[in-house]
């Protein structure tokens, strides 16, 4: 099947194209890129108006399945990827049972190719039931297609593991992402430590829990001569340490979520338990320090660490319900309307962040709109403005703090591997 995109604006996030071309998609990859170009067996879709660009990667995602179905599922949760214009996910292996074996790895491969064609490219645990004690086999689980290592969910608390799965992962050409918090400093509290958890009367998780693990793991990155990358960094101190590693040269890169260049920690006051999340959303300054190093660089990615929770769930108390918050579906219109119409950050490096720069730390071949790469693509309308509205989400989960949200930016169509695999029929 050959599909034919008429007179978009074509962004190559990697560089080289822009402006208004066709592009010819033919056997699931890009054939051409042109102007006026015509194939009489193609079908056509008028992009008049809209950004074509490589379609999104999420780096950081959970899908629930196997083991929590109840929260979300692979079918469902790569729906909502493809209502949000993402191509490409990595599911965390935080799973029941946890993704910790080769087994496991093909398990979520062969589940992920019967749902929509949204690329799912798995990430195996660290350490064995994700518990800090036991290595994994690294090679087994590169062999089995996973594509990075993590225990997210959970810190690894034990430096000397985490150093020789820094060496074997890098043997493999597979990096660790690592959710840095130290676990005795932050429990299982809710919010950051802070205004906010004194005002509640609760304790707090601190900003220098996460910052010193950063700390630690840029420190072994250095030392082993290997690559790490730090996920959701969300603290002004996170992002001057990762500022300074890469400045000495050190192989270490890092994501941050929408939640943290938009929110704060007062958030907690007015949505309860749906601003809850680990780690927590911190104060006004550290918001502000996140969106600098959005811009100069330091930050390579935004990911959306999409956690589907059930309702039930989150009723609880604010105390004991769990973290997290769904993204796949609002990133790309939050991260518009906070950065690119604010006019502090380009369509083009806002894109790169979404795109080409998670697919090389995860060193899967997409990412770019050029000929001869995956057809996979996402077109959107920049400017369109809608009302963020939890209910029309394909996700089971329905945890966001930003419902209700006016944003600009609309996903119009989600293609991956040369098929419509979304589209929009609002209007
Ligand atoms: O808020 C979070 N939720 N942070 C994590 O690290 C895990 C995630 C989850 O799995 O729900
Ligand atoms: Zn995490
Ligand atoms: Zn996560």
């Amino acid at each position: 099947m050959k599909l034919l995109i008429k007179r978009g604006r074509v962004i190559d996030p990697a560089g080289g194209i822009g402006g208004v071309m066709d592009v010819l998609i033919e056997d699931g990859k890009v054939a051409i890129i042109g102007s006026e170009l015509s194939d009489p067996y193609a079908i056509e879709i008028n992009a008049k108006g809209l950004m074509v660009s490589a379609g999104l990667v999420d780096m950081h995602v959970h899908l629930r399945e196997p083991g929590q179905e109840y929260k979300e599922d692979i079918t469902t949760g790569t729906l909502a990827a493809a209502h949000g214009g993402f191509t490409s996910i990595a599911p965390m292996p935080n799973t029941t049972p946890v993704t910790d074996s080769p087994e496991r790895i093909q398990y979520i491969r062969e589940r992920a190719s019967q749902c929509c064609g949204v690329n799912v490219w798995p990430i195996g645990a660290v350490s064995v039931g994700e518990q800090g004690q036991e290595e994994t086999d690294p090679k087994a689980l590169k062999e089995a297609g996973a594509v990075a290592l993590s225990d997210d969910g959970v810190p690894v608390m034990n430096a000397d593991l985490m150093r020789n799965q820094l060496m074997k992962a890098h043997r493999q050409g597979m990096v660790i992402l690592a959710h840095s918090e130290d676990i005795n400093m932050v429990r299982n509290y809710a919010v950051n430590e802070g205004r906010v958890s004194r005002q509640l009367g609760i304790p707090g998780r601190p900003g220098i829990a996460e910052e010193y693990m950063i700390m630690r793991d840029a420190m072994l990155a250095e030392e082993t001569g290997t690559a790490v990358h730090i996920c959701h960094i969300s603290t002004a101190k996170s992002v001057d340490i990762v500022r300074r590693y890469k400045k000495r040269g050190v192989r270490i890169t890092c994501e941050t979520c929408p939640q943290y260049f938009t929110l704060a920690e007062d958030e907690i006051l007015t949505k309860g338990t749906l601003a809850r999340v680990n780690p927590p959303l911190r104060t006004s300054s550290d918001v502000d320090a996140i969106i600098k190093g959005l811009q100069d660089g330091t930050i390579d990615a935004i990911a959306t660490d999409h956690a589907p929770h059930a309702a039930e769930e989150k009723a609880r108390p604010l105390e004991t319900a769990p973290s997290g918050m769904v993204g796949l579906e609002t990133a790309l219109a939050i991260s518009l309307t906070a950065l690119y119409h604010t006019g502090r950050m380009s369509l083009s490096d806002i894109l790169r962040k979404m795109t080409v720069n998670p697919a090389n730390i995860l060193g899967i071949p997409r990412g770019r709109l050029a000929v001869g790469c995956a057809a996979d693509l996402v077109l959107f309308d920049p400017d369109e403005r809608w009302t963020i509205d939890p209910e029309e989400f394909y996700s089971k989960g329905r945890n966001t703090p930003f419902g209700g949200m006016q944003v600009r930016g609309r996903v119009k169509y989600t293609i991956a591997g040369g098929k419509v695999i979304y589209q929009d029929k609002s209007n």
